[in-house]
């Protein structure tokens, strides 16, 4: 069996719109990454991070996913509809939902997402689309601790186990709009390494390029839906 295992990050979301976090005019040469990234940051000022995210949370809706979002969910779909010969993990470091939006109906969002709200008191996650303000109290436990459901900078991702699971298992892997800087993601590559081809599919040159079997440059919108074509030709039943 085919399994691929497919990470992205916030390169795939570039054509739509959305800022990266390192490019030249990314999120972090406008925002200080220690005061919006960081519980510490959150502990000092919450009115300015809560902010942060309440405006990238508004933003959304004008984003539309792309070409390479809406491959990847046909990827999907001819898997589920057993096309072809495939199993596939859509691993996402992104808190955008424009995967979800192209079609994706199963992937993990390791860093969290912009649309959920988490309450330290009680501990719920819970489905979250207005904005957030300090006394904003829970909708369940009533205590006003509520945080962006993010994964910050010293925290653990979400669904590491699951991920680590699919990466044990995996005879491909792919890479997608990421710089390969942040931890663990950018050392996904290396674990798999030996049992699975590694591909990156990304604008310039990352990080992590030389961790790759093969390295493709270009435009996420260019480079998905022809590597998503080659897959469905390649794996067809
Ligand atoms: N197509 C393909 N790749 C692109 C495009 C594009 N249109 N535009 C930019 N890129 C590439 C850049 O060259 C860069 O290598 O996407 C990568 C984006 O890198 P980052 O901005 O570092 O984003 P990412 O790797 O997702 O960041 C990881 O860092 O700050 C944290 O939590 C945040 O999830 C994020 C994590």
């Amino acid at each position: 069996m085919n399994k691929i295992v497919v990470l992205t990050g916030a390169g795939i979301s570039q054509e739509s719109g959305l800022d990266t976090f390192r490019d030249a005019n990314g999120i972090w040469a406008k925002y200080n990454m220690e005061e919006v990234c960081t519980l510490e940051g959150f502990k000092k000022n919450p009115e300015k991070l809560h902010e942060f995210y309440n405006q990238l949370r508004s933003n959304l809706p004008k984003y539309l996913p792309n070409a390479a979002h809406i491959a990847l969910a046909k990827l999907e779909q001819a898997v589920l509809k057993k096309e072809i010969e495939a199993e596939l993990v859509l691993i996402t470091q992104n808190i955008d939902d424009l995967h979800e939006r192209a079609g994706s109906r199963f992937l993990y969002h390791m860093h969290g997402e912009l649309y959920k709200i988490r309450c330290t008191t009680c501990d719920r996650r819970m489905e979250w689309h207005k904005s957030c303000f300090p006394y904003t109290s829970c909708p369940y436990c009533h205590a006003v601790t509520l945080r962006p459901d993010i994964v910050w900078f010293g925290e653990m991702p979400y669904y590491m186990q699951e991920i680590g699971r699919a990466l044990s298992d995996c005879n491909l892997f792919v890479a997608i709009g990421t710089s390969g800087v942040v931890y663990p993601a950018a050392g996904f590559v290396n674990e798999v390494q030996g049992r699975a081809k590694t591909i990156e599919l990304n604008l310039e040159h990352s990080m992590g390029t030389s961790n790759f079997d093969e390295s493709w440059q270009g435009s996420a919108t260019e480079l998905v839906p022809e590597f998503v074509n080659y897959l469905l030709n390649a794996y067809q039943k």
